[in-house]
């Protein structure tokens, strides 16, 4: 599926297990494979099709054709301006717009690593994945429409050049696209020497030609920075070869992608999901990608259908918590507007059997397959999914394997479960794949840890077979190899489908002035999945006051972003702690979520918790 400039040599290399090598020897570049290998049959064909959040705006149709004009000229001043070579990381810090692809694809065309922050972060969250990655070039835009507002993002820049600077890096360039060329659109002066105008300087490029790059197979393509059991994000980093293999062939083989297909998947390319499948796989497959700027419900929910009317979609992709909102706020939308989908992917989260029916009946008018695809940001790609027309759908279990990947469920002493046992474990994947994450960038020894080292049967062991993949989620296998994906098994919070990792929203917490100790807990939410309650005890001499739980919820958003700010902020007067100092979250979590707090007889100061009980559930 994919043209390479030389074929590789050894399709798999275990030596070094578990840092799995693919395709060996062979050499290759992304941004050809998406762009320039369609324009002999296809270069009238739409690419992109950006649909701007403000209605009155015209639908922009982006043919690959103009995609590879735009594509060459930015990486041409890239190369030229900025300077960056191949093995470089450039931060891009964008919302939702068709200079997002553009941006990747000129990187990828010179071999350069992109490393996009989800537009929603703040500048320091934007300034922390900086410095890991040692970025000293940031492309921002200057802002952007989301739920009918616009939005000021360039000052954002200006929070993480300065936070960043804090860290100790010294950001050299911050090149600004304009959402209205032409126009600057932000409050935020430009600083002399260090931010540059895209849309100016590319006068100076028009017309520009730039040889894609042939990069290894193993070169790195771009790290995608996501939440963990530690404060600190990690890097995960894809290759070219393997990663632009697995969302090609996943593109293909189970959403069903075609050329003559108009596929909108409705997240972020913020996230995993927007990488693998509204860039990388569509596009190489020559498909048309929808990317809409704005928020699913604005100026109301039948958005979403009128825009797949009008551009005439036939493959739907989007996230449970999003389906969930559009049911509540316009359960009779979707018939009202004459779309047909063929196919519906679902990802994120598990999906409960009565919104699949919605999905199913309503949004897809009985016509379309449903996909519940489960996987995560560092597999690349799908893991688990039904295949259409092959395999049954199954609501509320994502399905077997998709062709290639093994599961298989081990319970805490690494026994198999075996499936049909009904028994709950953790998922593991047995065998290697194209799209697994290379490493933890900069840090291989996380990679191995957090990943391997649990059910790894012998360390020195180069035999794949010793080194199941940990995927950090509990599951149950059903008789005939369906999984149903029961959540995360540590410190992760998946709130709308987006992964928050507790010690980020408790560092956060810590840095209020007043505040002693912290712990996160998921609470369940009937739109968003989960959602964190913040439980802070204060330093001695301090009283508990709305205006310093205020400040704690602010912190939280102003450090991560709106998206982790917490339900409640709960101040209580100590933490339940087991005799060793261990903060007991279960025993908070059960009661955020109202149920039994269970065995408490070991705890520490079991006395405190009916007084938490008291502040929380008023009794
Ligand atoms: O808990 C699983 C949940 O989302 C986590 C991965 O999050 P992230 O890396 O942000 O990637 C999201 C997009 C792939 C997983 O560990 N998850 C993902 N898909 C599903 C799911 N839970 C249930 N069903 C799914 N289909």
């Amino acid at each position: 599926m994919l043209d390479w400039y030389e074929y590789w040599h050894t399709t798999l290399d275990t030596s070094n297990a578990p840092f799995w090598k693919w395709f060996v020897g062979g050499k290759i570049n992304a941004s050809y494979n998406c762009v320039d290998r369609h324009l002999k049959k296809n270069k009238n064909k739409t690419a992109i099709h950006f649909v701007p959040e403000p209605e009155n705006e015209a639908i922009q149709h982006v043919t690959y054709q103009e995609l590879f004009v735009r594509v060459n000229e930015f990486a041409a001043l890239l190369k030229d301006f900025v300077g960056v070579k191949k093995g470089d990381v450039v931060t891009f810090h964008l919302p939702m717009v068709a200079e997002l692809p553009i941006s990747m694809l000129a990187c990828a065309r010179l071999g350069v690593i992109h490393s996009e922050v989800f537009g929603g972060f703040t500048g320091g969250a934007c300034a922390t994945r900086m410095e890991d990655s040692n970025s000293r070039v940031l492309v921002t835009i200057d802002g952007y429409y989301r739920n009918g507002r616009f939005i000021d993002h360039k000052k954002n820049a200006d929070e993480a050049v300065k936070a960043a600077e804090e860290m100790g890096l010294k950001v050299e360039k911050v090149l600004i696209w304009e959402r209205y060329p032409g126009k600057y659109s932000s409050e935020s002066p430009l600083v002399e020497g260090r931010d540059y105008i895209i849309n100016d300087l590319l006068k100076d490029y028009r017309g520009k030609r730039v040889d894609p790059v042939p990069v290894a197979a193993e070169d790195p393509l771009f790290l995608m920075y996501t939440s963990g059991t530690t404060g600190k994000p990690k890097g995960v980093q894809h290759s070219t070869g393997g990663y632009l293999a697995y969302v090609t062939g996943t593109s293909k083989y189970i959403q069903d992608i075609h050329p003559e297909d108009v596929y909108w998947c409705m997240a972020d390319i913020g996230w995993i999901t927007g990488h693998s499948y509204i860039v990388y796989g569509p596009l190489a497959l020559c498909a048309s990608s929808v990317i809409y700027e704005g928020v699913p419900t604005y100026p109301d929910a039948g958005r979403p259908w009128r825009i797949a009317e009008e551009l005439d979609v036939n493959i739907f992709h989007t996230a449970p918590t999003t389906i969930r909102g559009l049911r509540k706020v316009g359960p009779d939308e979707p018939q009202k507007y004459n779309y047909h989908f063929k196919h519906m992917t679902t990802v994120g989260e598990p999906i409960e059997p009565e919104v699949w029916k919605w999905y199913y009946e309503v949004v897809g008018k009985k016509e379309a397959i449903i996909c519940d695809t489960w996987w995560q940001t560092e597999t690349g790609g799908f893991l688990c999914s039904t295949v259409p027309a092959i395999t049954p759908m199954r609501p509320g279990s994502a399905g077997p394997g998709v062709p290639g990947i093994h599961p298989v469920v081990y319970d805490d002493d690494g026994n198999e479960i075996p499936p049909g046992s009904g028994r709950a474990g953790n998922v593991c994947i047995r065998n290697p794949w194209p799209g697994l994450m290379q490493t933890i960038w900069g840090n291989p020894d996380r990679y191995v840890n957090d990943y391997f080292a649990r059910y790894c049967k012998d360390k020195n062991s180069k035999d794949w077979r010793d080194w199941p993949y940990f995927s950090n989620d509990g599951g149950v296998q059903s008789a005939d190899g369906y999984i149903r994906i029961l959540g995360r098994v540590d410190d992760v919070i998946n709130v709308s489908g987006h992964r928050l990792g507790t010690k980020e929203i408790e560092s956060a917490a810590l840095t209020v002035e007043e505040v002693a100790e912290s712990a996160v807990v998921p609470v369940a939410d009937d739109l968003k999945g989960r959602v964190p309650d913040l439980y802070v005890s204060l330093k001695p001499g301090y009283e508990p006051s709305e205006e310093i739980a205020k400040r704690v919820s602010d912190a939280v958003s102003e450090i991560i972003g709106k998206i982790a700010k917490p339900r409640k902020v709960w101040i209580v007067p100590d933490m339940p702690k087991t005799r060793s100092g261990k903060i007991m979250r279960r025993v908070l979590g059960a009661i955020s979520n109202g149920k039994d707090v269970g065995d408490v007889t070991t705890l520490a100061n079991g006395e405190v918790i009916p007084e938490i009980q008291k502040i929380v559930q008023g009794k």
